[in-house]
């Protein structure tokens, strides 16, 4: 039993809890970015609200917030623990983590579908996101750079699929993929002086391939005085440059209004006097106004592409640029690939987790065609 004290207590603290989530979301919705940390978000929240309370109360209503807010559950010691590169939870019983590139049961499940749920909860409202029935889907980044996805019933038959991308506060670098057998010593070199003078590379790959990761590890390759925009769904890179303007899309809100995408990001991008833009994926028509811009002056672009191949990587942006829907004929564009695309990296997860970079293409035309040579490297990459 709680006595009045303890309930009234827990009253206070769900009562606060709901309005600091509806600030937040107030915050998100006018795209605000989130303001304090949580715990000095919380106290003065407390302060200003509970202030007859007395001192103790007061740090029992605070940490019952804190808890209630970023209690994950069972998530709590997978993302504790370092080795621990992602997080996939399908349906309450089945959780899965990986490590070192290999997944692999958990060993851990929530109660029901229930705890489940408000773990979720407690993962977006903080950072102003809700999910419901109108909008099933949900992609957000936690404060470290993690990216969480998270999708439920009925779309997620056997109950809410949470994913989290787990990144440390450092991404490799150059050497380190050459130490995880990703990059040889050869390719590092090419790749360097490819970056470094301004060539444009779309790095192509399956998904969690690791083209993300190889392409915040080119970056390295800018030269610090360029001043690099970069655009993405989900802030994942860390670049080390001095001069970098991140920016970050924008889904609709619930009433369906206020979406900023990926090609709104880069049209307004070319307007910044970048010297460099880095697209962390192109999937949509923003790969027409990448070609425009790369055809326009503004080369040593670098992105990334969902493909099979180097080849398949080019078609791919041919057929995202056409469903741009400007009635180009398919030769203009090929050509704007064709001239706009100078490198092709492609990179491979491999079965035991190890992901190698199995082919550096240029982008050569042939007999009229647009076509891929690959790079004969004599250190076997
Ligand atoms: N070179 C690498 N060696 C080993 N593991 C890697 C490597 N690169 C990335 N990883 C791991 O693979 C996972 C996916 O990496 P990353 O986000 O770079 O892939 P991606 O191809 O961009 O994925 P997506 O298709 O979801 O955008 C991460 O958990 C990361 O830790
Ligand atoms: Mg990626």
């Amino acid at each position: 039993m709680l006595t009045a004290r303890e309930r009234h207590v827990e009253e206070l603290a769900a009562s606060l809890r709901a309005r600091l989530i509806e600030r937040r979301r107030g915050e998100a919705a006018a795209g605000r970015s989130v303001s304090a940390p949580l715990p000095e978000e919380v106290r003065d929240l407390v302060e200003g609200e509970a202030a007859l309370l007395g001192a103790e109360d007061r740090s029992a209503v605070e940490a019952r917030i804190v808890r209630d807010t970023i209690g994950l559950g069972p998530l709590e010691e997978l993302l504790a623990d370092p080795t621990v590169e992602e997080v996939m939870v399908n349906g309450p019983g089945s959780v899965y983590v990986e490590r070192g590139g290999r997944i692999e049961p958990a060993g851990v499940g929530f109660p029901d579908e229930e705890d489940l749920r408000n773990a979720i909860e407690r993962i977006l409202a903080p950072l102003g996101r809700r999910i419901d029935e109108l909008s099933p889907m949900v992609d957000a980044r936690l404060a470290d750079g993690s990216r969480v996805n998270v999708v439920i019933p009925p779309l997620a038959i056997d109950g809410p699929a949470l994913s989290i991308r787990r990144f440390g506060v450092s991404r490799p670098g150059p050497e380190e993929l050459v130490a995880l057998g990703t990059l040889t010593a050869g390719q590092v070199g090419l790749l360097e002086r490819a970056v470094s003078g301004r060539r444009s590379v779309l790095i192509s790959g399956g998904t969690g391939s690791g083209k993300t990761t190889l392409l915040n590890a080119l970056s390295s390759f800018v030269a610090p005085e360029e001043r690099v925009v970069t655009i993405e769904d989900a802030a994942e890179l860390r670049l080390q440059q001095p001069h970098v303007v991140r920016l970050e899309s924008r889904p609709a809100s619930v009433e369906g209004r206020g979406e900023v995408t990926v090609r709104d990001l880069l049209r307004n991008a070319l307007r910044m006097r970048p010297d460099r833009i880095v697209i962390g994926e192109v999937r949509g028509p923003e790969a027409l106004d990448l070609l425009t811009a790369l055809n326009t002056g503004h080369d040593g672009a670098i992105s990334t592409v969902h493909a099979n191949s180097p080849g398949d990587a080019l078609a791919r942006l041919e057929t995202l640029a056409l469903m741009a829907g400007l009635g180009l004929p398919h030769g203009a564009i090929a050509e704007q690939v064709q001239r706009g695309i100078d490198l092709v990296v492609h990179i491979e997860r491999r079965g035991d987790g190890v992901r190698r970079v199995t082919e550096i293409a240029e982008v050569v035309r042939v007999a009229g065609a647009t076509a891929v040579r690959a790079f004969e490297l004599d250190d076997g990459g």
